[in-house]
């Protein structure tokens, strides 16, 4: 079974026990502050799993995009990725525990052919005043699971959630694939990296939202959230090794080998791995919208970008390269992601451009790491005045200098460098780490307000300036909002004033928000706006504000506009080519 074939197969399987298809979510967050990137399919679904009605019902089934960068430096090896798939099902306050099992039972079996026997799963001990989890382990065994099958473990694997510092959270029941190999020592079991058990499906049973006072209280339902590694799934099925030898990378790497010149096989595999990841996640970074930065996303993708290029490098490849590979990418991938293709010209553009800039950068600053080389002398230890010289002078990654250095049998003095590195960034390091603040999803009175004001500088953006202007991209933190929007020019002082004005009036009329359930055709006729992609949801949420505004949101927004009490725009500046970036605060005080 090939990808394209699982993903249909497990759309088909959850339809048929009455879940709505919901389309793959953006790779970035929609109005969270707190993460990156969409890391699991739950993640744009946290407003309904803490009590929101999602329009398309109680019971969700989709394939999610999502990029984790925790591991980046691990990529390389037989098993981590940075880009990878989650196929996933949900109960929003419907079923629980018995129908979870008992789905992911007939799944794995009757359609993917597994044996009982090939399977164990692990439960949840209890502890912290949560009770141990008898009720899964007893659905398993009414599934001809044996005890020997079954493995009770405590929170730090048996635990999910919540993925920020606060949100929903809950016990799950994870089921793994076991390869038949005999266990390795006693303790053998799932937990164990021997390579008997592979993890392929995670079932959580979020019932609970854990606070900012690290308290657990139940949730108003209870949900179910899965998850479950399609790139995984597709290794057992196909009988391969690791993911790159699946038939998910084959055409990736076969291009690969044919630009480089070079078989996948040592010594090369590592180079060809990052390669593959690297190129895979980013044309998916890319055609969600985001462009190499020094901060933020737009730094995951300048990295990825760079350690690709540099890999390349490494097996001898000096011409442009990417672009090929992206293209290769968007051949495969293109039918269940549409916006590869519908972005296709732009992901070529960017990558291209940086990597052009890149492959300066990288001749100039491996000539340079050489000379600094000798300056160092004969120390273990590289010292950190070169490192920041080598990134602040000559533009090189410090990850670079890092594994450079490292293939040389050196440590980096990373404690001096990070010194130097605050000293001189603090204003970009401020404004990455603010975005790891807080919880997963800070449902706030503040960020509610401020959600609201973003709706309302749309429409003064829109009904004031340019009637083309569309929204590129949204942020709420606890303090502020940052709307990017394309447009060519910086704003005047008068245009932002009255920007101001228009939605300071908006506030002072008090105007009901109403949220409005209707077809989403209904919707598009009466002219709302906003980001929209879901080919697979008729009936769509619009938040109408008067006669000013309407946009297809998920929420949460005020109940009146006058509860932003004022708004007050703070910077106005370029965010990238074309698009602009503004930034405002709201509250009593806050009016300019
Ligand atoms: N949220 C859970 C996970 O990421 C199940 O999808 O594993």
């Amino acid at each position: 079974m090939d990808a394209q074939q699982l993903r249909d197969a497990y759309i088909k399987f959850f339809e048929e026990k009455g879940h709505a298809h919901i389309s793959s979510a953006s790779l970035i967050p929609d109005n969270d502050p707190t993460v990156l990137f969409t890391t699991a399919g739950m993640h744009p679904l946290v407003p309904y799993l803490l009590g929101e009605k999602h329009p398309m019902g109680k019971r969700l089934v989709n394939y999610q995009r999502c990029i984790r960068t925790g591991d980046i430096d691990s990529v390389g090896d037989a098993t981590h990725l940075t880009f990878f798939e989650m196929l996933g099902n949900w109960s929003i306050g419907d079923y629980f525990k018995k129908e979870s099992i008992d789905y992911s039972f007939e799944f794995l079996t009757k359609i993917l052919g597994f044996k009982k026997e090939q399977l164990a799963v692990t439960v949840f001990v209890g502890g912290e005043g949560i009770s141990k989890d008898d009720y899964s382990a007893q659905q398993w065994k009414s599934h001809g699971l044996a005890d020997e099958q079954i493995f009770y473990y405590g929170r730090k694997d048996n635990w999910w959630g919540p993925a920020g510092q606060t949100g929903p959270c809950g016990p799950d029941t994870e089921i793994f694939y076991d390869n038949g190999q005999p266990r390795c020592s006693e303790n053998c079991g799932p937990s164990c990296h021997c390579g008997k058990y592979t993890e392929i499906w995670n079932n959580v049973f979020m019932e609970f939202f854990k606070g900012a006072d690290k308290k657990y209280t139940p949730l108003k339902q209870k949900n179910v959230d899965t998850g479950m590694g399609l790139e995984r799934v597709c290794c057992i099925l196909q009988k391969v090794p690791s993911v790159y030898e699946s038939s998910i990378f084959k055409p990736i790497i076969s291009k690969i080998e044919t630009i480089c010149g070079k078989e996948y096989k040592e010594p090369y595999l590592r180079d060809i791995r990052i390669i593959a990841d690297h190129v895979r996640a980013a044309t998916f970074i890319l055609a969600d919208g985001v462009v190499p930065s020094k901060i933020g996303q737009g730094y995951i993708l300048r990295r990825l970008i760079r350690r690709a290029s540099r890999n390349m490098h490494n097996l001898g490849c000096r011409k442009l390269f990417m672009k090929e590979i992206a293209a290769v990418v968007i051949d495969e991938f293109g039918v269940s992601y549409p916006e590869l293709i519908d972005n296709k010209e732009n992901i070529f553009k960017n990558l291209v451009a940086e990597e052009e800039k890149f492959q300066k950068t990288l001749i100039k600053g491996l000539k340079k790491f050489d000379d600094m080389l000798v300056e160092n002398g004969d120390s273990k230890v590289f010292r950190g005045d070169l490192v920041f010289k080598l990134f602040d002078t000559f533009g090189f990654p410090v990850e670079l200098t890092a594994e450079l250095a490292a293939e040389k049998g050196l440590f980096v003095d990373m404690c001096d460098f990070n010194n130097r590195f605050e000293m001189h960034q603090d204003k970009s390091r401020d404004s990455n780490s603010q975005i790891f603040k807080g919880g997963l999803i800070d449902q706030s009175e503040k960020t509610t307000k401020l959600h609201t004001a973003t709706h309302l500088l749309n429409a003064a953006l829109r009904n004031l300036i340019d009637k083309n202007i569309r929204q590129k991209g949204s942020n709420i933190t606890a303090e502020r909002l940052r709307f990017d929007f394309n447009f060519n020019r910086k704003l005047t002082t008068e245009e932002l004033q009255k920007i101001s004005d228009y939605v300071n009036s908006a506030i002072a009329k008090d105007i009901p928000v109403v949220c409005k359930e209707m077809p989403k055709d209904e919707a598009i006729a009466m002219g709302a706006i906003g980001v929209f992609d879901n080919k697979y949801e008729d009936i769509v949420k619009v938040y109408i504000i008067g006669d000013i505004s309407m946009e297809f949101c998920g929420g949460p927004h005020v109940g009146h506009t006058g509860e932003i009490e004022g708004f007050k725009i703070i910077k106005e500046e370029s965010s990238a080519a074309g698009i602009r970036r503004i930034k405002a605060i709201v509250g009593k005080y806050n009016i300019n």
